[in-house]
């Protein structure tokens, strides 16, 4: 929208340019614009309640009235359901317009309890402002306002308050078109209208907290925020959330120094305005008791407290003691997805200068660095494709406002496309109803993909224009060469000359910052799960974790456990004193997210801002300036003072908004040769399928009150069908048996599991599945045993 100077003698260039005068102002809308839109475009700004702009207009709550006159005469409606017409005159300020608004507000407030003074949305609530600005002032209702009990949870974290409650249809139109976890409703009807959840129907959505966020009242609040805080107390930063490698803009409040809540922020590109829980609620780590607040020195009697100058000291000596006795090949960084890209790059320096090339950012979890340098697609080149291609995670699971932004293009469409969705998954996911197709491939086989992709409807799709693959990785029980042998079949079987990019779905904050800036190992010999294996052989001398911990992430645990035992010295930097910062010699603690400003990078290549909300803990320190620290110990300055001066040395300069360009220029070549041999049948039963649910052991989520319960813990599960075939019932528990070592879990009946695989969460309470996985092993084949 813009202001003209003259409609009547100008003709709009742009077709899809509309004249229209607001408030006797002419100005220029465009084609399909709701009148509610461009009158804010035009500078005036209309009371509302239900319209949302990421959600459909349903005209719930009539607050939007305006005078519209298409040539048949002024009539009032409401803004938000009505689109601009050639020479529409909108008032929204007439005598007439006026009387309606604030006839509705007095209706609105008629049955609302003014309960502001204990109100949490007291201070930033758009009923208690617009009553203000459009209200009649007085009220000519005297009679009982309605009562409920109050407040009822709804959810984990949501607690409704249903008297407040404007029946504004936001919470519930999220749930339904942006969520689909329709699980909020409108119930009874006429004056006794209520929204709530059916009895026994939590709304247990990993998205719940954004219905506390667009509620314009206090109905829905978030138990970690109410009573917290009043906004005015509240000091507000724009920064980026780390929590997966999608990177959602959100707004982090904190009041005498601590974080007390984050909003997510509407940036077109990213998240639309919506977190997923685990994002929104994981700042609570940052005050957890537990916090590492010094260095701990490994004694005979356990860790002890260290001076920072001693433990830098030691960490120089150590070091020094490593590159004399075993040179730089002796030395091994694991991990750097968690930090900055300027702590990222502080630590790249440090190894280039002393030589050490094993370093890797990922785990043996994810796919080989070279997955970077494919033609990198954007989320929004993904919701914009023709087809978009998913191959390997539950996007809903590990980088679940992906997961949101797919399902709402493909279902209510971006920008007037829907894609059609392909999925190549090993078990049913989030994502498989919405799936145009869908395929499950035995994990180590592509003949199921090729066939798929073959068949003549998906192939005369794949002709109608741009496709998106999303690559990641599905399943932690097959080997990365295996998972890529996947990948590598979904691409091989695309049209010649398709016009293909791709959006890499490894899940780490920072893992494509990490990779592209050096922290990701040149040949496979430099990768995580080789320096565990030099370690565990007794060829390392130091192995730095960098905010690592290969005990809980690592999928061969007991390569991880022998390759801890095996480093005659380790040092791990990091915010808690993690299973693998209990055995290291030297923990450096660390500054935590909302405690160090800097800048990260998404999956698709985007650098964003992080920023600073409170003052670090206690005498942690930034990862970037242990590493200058200790550089310049070891006689190799990297010549950095500021974090300020290393952003500026890569080049990042964050706009107002703090979003980059897409940065996609690091990339070290094609994909590497498949090499997974698919492994031939054998005596077990089951093949093997591990990934992450949204919910696990992370340190983020276990520290964090709001989402330690969460996780749903250690399993086994099966299809129903094949409980039947082990013959013992749901929940009992079985031993289950790999080449590689045994564990037992329950047994748990699960329909979205394929037959003859058997699916387990990775990282969860109870016994840990890593007992059954080797790293390397291309599948993993398990057999159920009933206990004695
Ligand atoms: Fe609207 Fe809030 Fe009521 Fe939901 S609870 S309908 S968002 S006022
Ligand atoms: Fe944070 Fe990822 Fe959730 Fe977005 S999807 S809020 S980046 S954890
Ligand atoms: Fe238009 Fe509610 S904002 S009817």
């Amino acid at each position: 929208m813009t202001d003209v100077a003259d409609t009547s003698t100008e003709a709009p260039v742009d077709p899809n340019a509309v004249s229209i005068t607001v408030n006797g102002r002419a100005v220029v809308a465009h084609k399909g614009q709701l009148v509610i839109d461009a009158a804010e475009d035009a500078g005036e700004y209309i009371p509302r309640f239900c319209y949302h702009p990421r959600m459909s207009a349903v005209g719930m709550c009539r607050q939007c009235l305006v005078e519209v006159d298409t040539g048949r005469g002024p009539a009032l409606v409401p803004a938000c359901m009505n689109t601009v017409a050639p020479d529409m005159k909108v008032v929204t300020d007439s005598p007439i317009a006026k009387r309606a608004q604030e006839g509705i507000l007095e209706l609105l407030l008629a049955n609302h309890p003014l309960d502001c003074p204990v109100c949490d949305k007291g201070g930033e609530c758009p009923l208690q402002d617009q009553a203000f600005s459009h209200g009649p002032g007085e009220s000519r209702y005297v009679e009982q306002k309605r009562h409920f009990e109050k407040p009822i949870p709804i959810s984990d974290h949501i607690l409704l308050d249903r008297e407040r409650c404007i029946l504004c249809d936001r919470c519930t139109r999220f749930a339904d078109e942006v969520a689909g976890d329709k699980l909020i409703h409108f119930i009874d009807r006429g004056n006794v209208t209520q929204v709530n959840t059916f009895p026994d129907e939590p709304f247990a959505s990993y998205f719940s907290g954004n219905i506390a966020q667009i509620c314009p009242v206090g109905a829905l609040t978030a138990k970690p925020y109410r009573f917290k805080a009043r906004p005015w107390d509240l000091q507000q930063v724009t920064s980026t959330c780390t929590g997966c490698s999608v990177g959602c803009r959100i707004s982090v409040h904190s009041s005498r120094d601590e974080i007390l809540r984050v909003q997510g922020v509407d940036v077109e590109s990213v998240n639309h305005g919506w977190l997923c829980d685990r994002g929104r609620f994981s700042f609570q780590q940052v005050d957890n008791a537990a916090r590492l607040g010094g260095p701990l020195l490994r004694g005979e009697q356990g860790h002890v407290d260290a001076p920072w100058t001693s433990a830098m000291a030691i960490a120089k000596d150590l070091f020094d003691h490593a590159l004399t006795a075993g040179g730089a090949d002796s030395i091994g960084l694991i991990g750097g997805a968690r930090l900055t890209n300027e702590s990222v790059y502080a630590w790249a320096q440090l190894a280039d200068r002393l030589g050490i090339a094993r370093r890797d950012a990922q785990l043996g979890d994810g796919l080989p660095p070279e997955l970077l340098s494919l033609p990198r697609a954007t989320i929004n080149d993904a919701a914009s494709a023709a087809t978009v291609i998913v191959v390997g995670p539950d996007l809903k699971e590990e980088m679940a406002v992906l997961y949101l932004r797919l399902r709402g293009a493909v279902v209510n469409g971006y920008r007037g496309n829907k894609p059609r969705l392909i999925e190549v998954a090993p078990k049913q996911t989030g994502l498989t109803k919405y799936a145009w197709r869908s395929v499950q491939p035995r994990p180590g086989t592509t003949a199921d993909i090729s066939s798929l992709l073959a068949d003549p409807a998906v192939a005369a799709q794949l002709g109608t224009g741009r496709i998106v693959v999303v690559a990641g990785r599905g399943n932690l029980a097959a080997s990365e060469a295996a998972a890529l042998a996947q990948v590598q079949a979904v691409l091989a079987a695309l049209p010649a000359g398709a016009d293909v990019k791709v959006l890499p779905a490894l899940r780490r904050g920072n893992v494509v910052g990490a990779l592209q800036l050096g922290l990701a190992p040149a040949t496979p010999e430099q990768s995580t799960l080789a320096t565990l294996q030099a370690a565990a052989d007794g060829k390392l001398e130091l192995l730095v974790l960098l905010g690592a911990d290969p005990l809980s992430d690592c999928p061969d645990g007991e390569l991880a456990e022998r390759g801890l035992a095996g480093a005659r010295r380790v040092i791990a930097l990091d915010t808690f004193l993690t299973a693998s910062a209990k055995q290291a010699d030297l923990v450096l603690p660390v500054a935590a997210f909302g405690e160090q400003v800097g800048t990260t990078t998404n999956m698709e290549g985007r650098v964003a801002a992080v920023a600073a909300a409170v003052t670090a803990h206690a005498t942690v320190r930034p990862d970037w300036m242990i590493a200058a620290d200790l550089a310049e110990r070891l006689g190799h300055p990297l010549g950095f003072e500021s974090v300020e001066q290393i952003t500026a040395t890569l080049g990042y300069a964050p706009d107002v908004e703090g979003v980059l360009a897409v940065r996609t220029d690091v990339g070290r070549g094609s994909l590497p040769e498949p090499t997974a041999a698919v492994a031939a049948p054998n005596s077990y039963d089951y093949r093997l399928v591990v990934s992450r649910k949204l919910y696990d052991n992370a340190v983020g989520t276990q520290m964090s009150p709001a989402l330690a319960p969460l996780p749903i813990g250690a399993g086994a599960h099966v299809h129903p069908l094949d409980l039947d075939r082990v013959g013992v019932a749901a929940g009992t528990a079985v031993n289950i048996v790999s080449a590689e070592g045994s564990v037992v879990l329950p047994l748990v009946a699960d329909p979205s599991v394929p037959r003859g695989v058997l699916w387990a969460p990775f990282n969860q309470p109870g016994n840990d599945i890593t007992a059954v996985l080797s790293g390397t092993a291309a599948v993993t084949d398990v057999r159920i045993e009933r206990l004695a």
